[in-house]
């Protein structure tokens, strides 16, 4: 793996290793330097269990939304990140619950309904339930929402503010059954420090 190079004004970051973007895949070595500037982000090879691979992406997640408050920003950034480091994915981003319903907000893959009722498809059956919704088959889902005819399963994590509905954090795969409890798990840590990033 060829070491990163950035271009503009560097921000490193040392955390025990090192993340660089192949295609399709991001690659993790430790110990993990994260390379960022304006103009570019590299990461590297995920290496070790599954387990163990999710407590480097919670780390670089954290790492990326050190210091910023803002939840769309952070919402961007661990969307990119996210559909980036994980395989077989479609479509990774965030529903924001708006007073009424849930409407789109940042996210990776293509464009997506806007709005979602509370109670419907499986974002607003996240939502509705404060439940994250780990769907094997999105077709036996009553009510599933087809916004990528590509998605056959889905994990839904619900996002609550101090006892307040935020939002979901919506991941597809084209992939039945792609997430297991040690996804879900993982992607929910990761919820967690969104979540106490923009508290
Ligand atoms: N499938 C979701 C809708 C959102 S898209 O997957 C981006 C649902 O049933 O709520």
């Amino acid at each position: 793996m060829s070491p990163a190079v950035a271009v503009g004004r560097v921000l490193t970051r040392s955390l025990g290793g090192t993340w660089a973007l192949a295609p399709n895949r991001v690659h993790f070595v430790p110990p993990v330097t994260i390379f960022y500037s304006a103009t570019m982000f590299t990461v590297e090879t995920p290496r070790g269990n599954k387990s163990e691979q999710y407590q480097h992406l919670l780390a670089q997640a954290r790492a990326l939304m050190q210091g910023e408050r803002d939840r769309i920003a952070n919402a961007a950034n661990l969307s990119a990140l996210l559909f980036h480091a994980l395989a077989d994915l479609n479509w990774v981003g965030f529903y924001f619950f708006d007073g009424s319903e849930l409407v789109v907000g940042p996210f990776q893959g293509l464009p997506a309904c806007v709005r979602i009722p509370l109670g419907k498809g499986v974002c607003g059956t996240a939502a509705a339930t404060a439940t994250s919704q780990r769907i094997d088959d999105v077709d036996a889902f009553p009510g599933h929402i087809a916004c990528d005819s590509a998605s056959r399963s889905e994990l839904v994590v619900p996002l609550f503010l101090a006892g307040r509905l935020l939002g979901v954090l919506d991941i597809d795969s084209p992939q039945p059954a792609r997430f297991d409890a040690d996804d879900q798990a993982g992607i929910e840590a990761i919820a967690n420090a969104y979540l106490d990033a923009i508290a």
